[in-house]
């Protein structure tokens, strides 16, 4: 790979591939980058888990990683994203990561940009490496991904998370459903709103975060409401098959799309998927990094 800006770009060999380094680099294996390599994280929408954990799985592979601040940097001056990636570029980054709110941020940077561009989300565009993170959570529990289904339930028009893993998984040959408001389902089809027809029938149910940073809202939207609603409640847990999992790609609004107590309950995942993203893009980085020797 030379870049990673959307999940659809990644052909399935090569999520196979970034799934298995992932593994080695979880059993330990050493990184095979050879050279000093300089790596930047411009992050201009909050991050707790993506820019720390792109961060260490940068250090752990070997590479430099260069601070910037995007809360100080020239952006603030006007400059475009643009010009500061192709400074950075000549100072001498090999890649940079970058969280923008603008959807598909990286178009502009197609022509020109020689640095790597590894995309840490865009808008409500796209979230590769969280999406290969979750792959890597889902084959570890079931060792494939041809008919395993998945629940994917909440604001899927304005998350990221949801396209990306929404396309991959059904390339990969799961079952994908969306639960969601109907306000809500964007262009996804066939949408569920209630869960009585998938509780039962889920391997993983997949919550995700109402993105009220992107003006997410529905009529009548309470918190109360909609954790009765949609929410992944102490009953619904109970009723969920014996061997499905929880996950949630975090920042969680506790007591909305799950009850407080089942966040770290038996079978969620959701910190497991925090330590998995270390191990993803450490195989991610070296790749892309590993493509620009020479
Ligand atoms: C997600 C994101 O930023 O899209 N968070 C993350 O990277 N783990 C989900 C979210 O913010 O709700």
């Amino acid at each position: 790979m030379k870049n990673l800006r959307s999940i659809e770009e990644v052909s399935n060999e090569e999520i196979y591939t970034i799934l298995k380094r992932a593994g080695e680099f979880e059993e330990g294996a050493p990184s095979q980058l050879e050279k000093d390599y300089l790596v930047a994280n411009l992050f201009f929408e909050p991050s707790t888990r993506t820019k720390t954990s792109f961060e260490t799985a940068e250090r752990k592979v070997g590479a430099t990683v260069i601070p910037f601040e995007a809360g100080f940097s020239s952006t603030l001056k006007g400059e475009t994203l643009y010009d500061t990636v192709k400074t950075l570029e000549m100072i001498g980054m090999d890649a940079v990561v970058i969280r923008h709110k603008t959807d598909a941020y990286y178009d502009e940077l197609l022509e020109g940009i020689n640095v790597a561009v590894i995309n840490a989300g865009d808008g409500a565009g796209q979230h590769p490496s969280q999406c290969l993170l979750d792959l890597f959570t889902i084959f570890k529990e079931f060792g494939k991904f041809e008919g395993v289904n998945v629940t994917i339930v909440g604001d899927v028009s304005h998350s990221r998370v949801a396209k990306s893993d929404a396309e991959a998984l059904t390339r990969l040959g799961a079952n994908v459903r969306i639960l969601c408001p109907s306000e809500w389902q964007g262009d996804f089809e066939n949408t569920y709103q209630d869960w009585e027809e998938l509780l039962e029938t889920s391997d993983v149910v997949m919550l995700l975060r109402v993105q009220h940073e992107r003006d997410a809202a529905f009529e009548g939207f309470t918190k109360e409401g909609y954790h009765e609603q949609f929410g992944l409640t102490v009953e619904r847990e109970r009723r969920m098959k014996k061997d499905a999992i929880i996950m949630h790609p975090a920042p969680i609004n506790r007591g909305v799309e799950i009850d407080s107590s089942l966040v770290e309950c038996e079978r969620s995942r959701i910190f497991n998927q925090v330590r998995n993203g270390v191990f993803i893009r450490m195989a991610i980085v070296e790749s892309i990094l590993k493509e620009r020797k020479g």
